[in-house]
C-alpha cells in the first residue's frame, strides 16, 4: 500500500498540495497518497491524533493551524523553532511527532534556483511583519544580504522582529512611509494582496535594477505586482515557486530524496 501524506487546514478545497506531491512522486517513480484534510477550526489536536492513528505518514500544514502545530510540537527544526509555525510534520515509525518549516528555505530556492539571484549583499526589502514574513526571515539572513529592512503598517511588529533576529544578520524596522532608498529585492509578505490592496510605500523604492517577489500567488497579476510593473521593476514573480519549492522540502524530509521542481512549476503555470 502507498505511504499516506495530507495537507490539514481550514478552508483546504482549494490546496494545490495533492497535485504537487501527487507529481513529484510520479516524477520521481514513487507511489503515495495524498489528500487535502478540513480540519475543524478548534480541533487541531484531535485532527492530529486521527490522522497518525490512520497511519499517515507526515502531513503539511496551512492556514490556520502553522501557529498552534508549533505549539504543540516538542520535537522541532532549528529553522521552525525561528519561524514560531510549523508547514511540515513527519509522524515516526516510533509514534513520535517532528515539526519542520520548508517555506524560508522554498522562498530562497525560487529566487536563488529558478529565478538566478545572488542574495548576498543585496540590499533586501520585506514587506510585512506576520507569520509568513517571520518564516522567511532567517533563510534570507543565511545569504548574508547587505541589509534585510522589515517594514509594516504597524511598525512596532517590524520592530519586534528584527529584534528577534537581529543576532542573525544585519537587519532593521520601518514604516512604509518613511522608507526612502531603493532596494535591489523587494518581497511583499503582507496579506493585502487577498484584499487587493498595495502597502503603501514610495515608489523610489524601486529603481530599474529591482526585482520584486509576492509571496502570494495567482493566475493574474496580483495587485503588488501590478504595482510593481506599472513603476519599472526590472523582473517581477509572484509565489507559485516557492509553493512548489517549499512542497519539494517537505518531500524531501518524508521521502529522503528531492524531487524535480521545475517540471511541476511549469505544469501548474498552464
Ligand atoms: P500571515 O500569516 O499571512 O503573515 P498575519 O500574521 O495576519 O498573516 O499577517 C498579515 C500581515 O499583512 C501583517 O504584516 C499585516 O500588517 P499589520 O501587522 O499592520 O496588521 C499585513 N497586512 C494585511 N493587510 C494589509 C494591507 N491592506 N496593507 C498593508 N499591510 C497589510
Amino acid at each position: 500500500m502507498s505511504d499516506k501524506y495530507a495537507v490539514i487546514g481550514n478552508p483546504i478545497a482549494h490546496s494545490k498540495s495533492p497535485l504537487i506531491h501527487h507529481a513529484f512522486a510520479k516524477e520521481s517513480d514513487q507511489s503515495i497518497a495524498y489528500t487535502a484534510e478540513l480540519i475543524p477550526l478548534d480541533g487541531i489536536e484531535a485532527g492530529l491524533d486521527t490522522l497518525q492513528q490512520k497511519g499517515f505518514k507526515g502531513l503539511n500544514v496551512t492556514v490556520p493551524f502553522k501557529e498552534q502545530v508549533w505549539q504543540s510540537l516538542t520535537d522541532k527544526s532549528e529553522r521552525a523553532t525561528l519561524a514560531g509555525a510549523v508547514n511540515t510534520i513527519v509522524f515516526n515509525d516510533d509514534g513520535s511527532r517532528y515539526g519542520d518549516n520548508t517555506d524560508g528555505v522554498g522562498l530562497c530556492l525560487d529566487l536563488t534556483q529558478n529565478h538566478g539571484i545572488d542574495l548576498a549583499n543585496k540590499r533586501i526589502l520585506l514587506l510585512g511583519a506576520g507569520g509568513a514574513a517571520r518564516g522567511v526571515i532567517q533563510p534570507l539572513l543565511a545569504f548574508q544580504p547587505a541589509q534585510l529592512t522589515i517594514a509594516n503598517r504597524t511598525l512596532s511588529k517590524a520592530q519586534t522582529l528584527a529584534a528577534l533576529f537581529n543576532h542573525l544578520g544585519p537587519i532593521r524596522a520601518s514604516g512604509f512611509e518613511q522608507l526612502t532608498d531603493n532596494f535591489d529585492l523587494i518581497i511583499n509578505a503582507t496579506s493585502a494582496s487577498l484584499q487587493g490592496d498595495v502597502p503603501p510605500i514610495p515608489s523610489a523604492t524601486i529603481s530599474s535594477q529591482t526585482f520584486c517577489y509576492d509571496m502570494m500567488y495567482s493566475s493574474t497579476d496580483t495587485a503588488f505586482i501590478q504595482w510593481a510593473k506599472k513603476h519599472q521593476a526590472a523582473k517581477t514573480s509572484d509565489g507559485l515557486g516557492m509553493l512548489v519549492e517549499q512542497a519539494a522540502e517537505s518531500f524531501r524530509l518524508w521521502r529522503g530524496s528531492k524531487p524535480n521542481t521545475q517540471t511541476v512549476i511549469d505544469l501548474l503555470r498552464q
